[in-house]
């Protein structure tokens, strides 16, 4: 019985730190990807290359993205949800705290930016 139950108690702490992370979660990484790119929702594109892309629109002064998997999971979201936190002359837009994208949003857009190579 003490057994079982220290089981269930590994089971359900495991099951909590599988939802924290967010990377690696296939539905996600496609949701992100597609709120990267769709005008209406992150729109990231206007200003940023994935995965080695070039991109030439007027107006797309972010640097190309790469290697991503390396940061953190929290740095990204934290980079998206408010840029000005770690660089204050970012030209880059506060897409959480403007409430323009939602944690759920921006939880996707991490999955998706763990990706890209
Ligand atoms: C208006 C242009 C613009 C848009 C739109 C934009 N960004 Fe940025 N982004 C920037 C600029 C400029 C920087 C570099 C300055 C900085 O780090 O704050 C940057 C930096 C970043 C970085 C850090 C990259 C690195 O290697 O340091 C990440 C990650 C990022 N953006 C993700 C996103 C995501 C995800 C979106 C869409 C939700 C997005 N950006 C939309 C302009 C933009």
């Amino acid at each position: 019985m003490k057994l079982a139950k220290r089981l269930l108690i590994a089971t359900a702490i495991s099951g909590l730190f599988a939802t924290s992370s967010v990377a690696g979660n296939a539905d996600l990484v496609k949701e992100g990807e597609k709120i990267f790119n769709e005008k209406k929702l992150g729109n990231c594109l206007a200003c940023h290359g994935a995965n080695g892309k070039d991109i030439n629109n007027p107006g797309s002064f972010g640097p190309k993205l790469q290697y991503l998997e390396a940061w953190p999971e929290d740095a990204l979201y934290a980079k998206i949800y408010d840029p000005y936190t770690t660089n204050p002359i970012s030209a880059m837009p506060a897409f959480g705290k403007n409430g323009w994208l939602d944690d759920k949003q921006i939880k996707a857009l991490v999955a998706y930016l763990k990706t890209i190579k």
